[in-house]
């Protein structure tokens, strides 16, 4: 079942723990960095912002980090992107990565959106290229892709 629409919160004295405790699958673990170390980076790196991903009724269902400055290659990047075991596959990931895109969108200097993602990611690699992402390198293990703004 799709959901119509989620929405950012910041991550806070409030509600950091249960982002922490969000849980992927044991065979998606090593996709990506787990909350707490995204949390300590964006404490050390300002310009990544980390967002707690909510449903309407109120659910965290999942974790977002991207960076609203440039980094120190100039690049913009959707950095992080996890959605709890529980809530997969219910439209909340595409609908994150909208809404990202939508933000970054709107900062004058940003002209694209780069991520990487594991090659066998399969879920990942169909969401990315189904929202316009293109693969054009590869680093280390990791495929890369960018979304130009038009
Ligand atoms: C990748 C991830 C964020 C997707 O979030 P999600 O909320 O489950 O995804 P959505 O429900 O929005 O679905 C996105 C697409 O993936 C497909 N999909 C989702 N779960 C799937 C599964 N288990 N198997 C196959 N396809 C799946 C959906 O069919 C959908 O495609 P469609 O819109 O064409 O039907 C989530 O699977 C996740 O957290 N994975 C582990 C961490 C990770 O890999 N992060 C990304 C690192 S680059």
């Amino acid at each position: 079942m799709s959901e119509s629409t989620i929405e950012f919160r910041e991550v806070n004295k409030t509600n950091w723990i249960e982002c922490i405790q969000l849980e992927l699958e044991d065979n998606q673990t090593g996709f990506v960095s787990s909350n707490l170390f995204s949390l300590a980076q964006s404490k050390f790196e300002p310009c990544r912002k980390p967002f707690a991903i909510y449903n309407m009724s109120a659910q965290m269902v999942g974790f977002i980090m991207f960076n609203d400055c440039p980094l120190d290659d100039g690049s913009y990047r959707i950095s992080r992107l996890m959605i709890d075991k529980r809530y997969q596959g219910r439209g909340y990931g595409r609908l994150a990565v909208q809404e990202a895109i939508n933000r970054l969108r709107q900062i004058p200097d940003c002209v694209e959106i780069l991520l990487d993602f594991a090659p066998e990611n399969d879920v990942a690699a169909k969401l990315w290229t189904s929202l316009g992402f293109v693969v054009f390198d590869q680093r280390q293990h990791n495929l890369v892709a960018k979304l130009v703004l038009l």
